[in-house]
């Protein structure tokens, strides 16, 4: 028995393990509203950059907070638009050093606090799929549906690369996996939050499964609850 009218279904694992696809596709196929919460922090970075400030510079960081708007549209074809401060920013918040501003702001206290109280606010009455690096052990812990998505870091890098080959980008897989491989540590090593598998998650690793098995198999921890 849950105490939600719908469940909360926290989706954790590191970059690249799929979070992000196969999150919004759980969302389409319970009707449940999808929540980006790296989305959120990338919104952050891109202010950050645009603005010149460092995005580990807590006290210049407040100022990026000021004011900060995050929305989350669907459009026409159903896919999910991120809108910052009422500009539509979901291309330009997945250039690779808005990766890096993102990780970096992320392990900031400040913008942590902004953000989850957000996430907290947009997501607590359930009927969502969240998806992040803290959701199950932080944001909502007693979330009704936890997992773990996971894939080895040679496949996520691979992934990641035909991700950004299929929107025209060519980075090699030796910088993405280099990126990837500082990225991981700087989410797992921060004293706040870090990147780590709630003790009640179940863990799905993805390296060889195909996006339709992942999403079956989240769906029906879905329907258990
Ligand atoms: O999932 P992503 O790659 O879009 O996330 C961008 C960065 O934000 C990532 O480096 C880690 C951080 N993040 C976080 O610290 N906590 C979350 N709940 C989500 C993302």
């Amino acid at each position: 028995m849950t105490k939600r009218d719908k469940p909360i279904i926290a989706i954790d694992g590191p970059s690249g393990a799929g979070k992000s696809t196969i999150s919004q596709r759980v969302a389409i196929a319970l009707d449940f509203v999808f929540l980006d919460t790296g989305a959120m922090y990338r919104c952050v970075g891109l202010r950050a950059m645009r603005k010149g400030i460092d995005p580990q510079d807590e006290t210049a960081m407040r100022k990026v907070l000021k004011g900060l708007t995050i929305d989350f549209v669907r459009d026409a074809t159903g896919h999910q638009r991120v809108r910052c401060n009422n500009e539509d920013v979901t291309a330009a918040i997945r250039e690779y050093p808005i990766s890096q501003a993102a990780s970096k702001a992320s392990g900031v206290p400040v913008v942590r606090k902004k953000l989850v109280a957000l996430q907290r606010k947009m997501g607590g009455l359930g009927g969502v799929v969240i998806e992040g690096r803290d959701i199950g052990t932080n944001v909502f812990p007693d979330a009704e549906v936890k997992v773990f998505l996971t894939a080895s870091a040679e496949e996520r890098a691979k992934r990641r690369q035909e991700q950004l080959a299929a929107t025209g980008k060519t980075v090699s897989y030796d910088t993405i996996l280099a990126g990837q491989h500082e990225r991981d540590k700087r989410d797992m090593e921060r004293p706040l939050n870090p990147l780590t598998q709630a003790k009640d998650a179940t863990v799905v690793d993805s390296s060889a499964m195909t996006a339709d098995q992942v999403v079956a198999r989240i769906v029906s921890l879905a329907r258990e609850v």
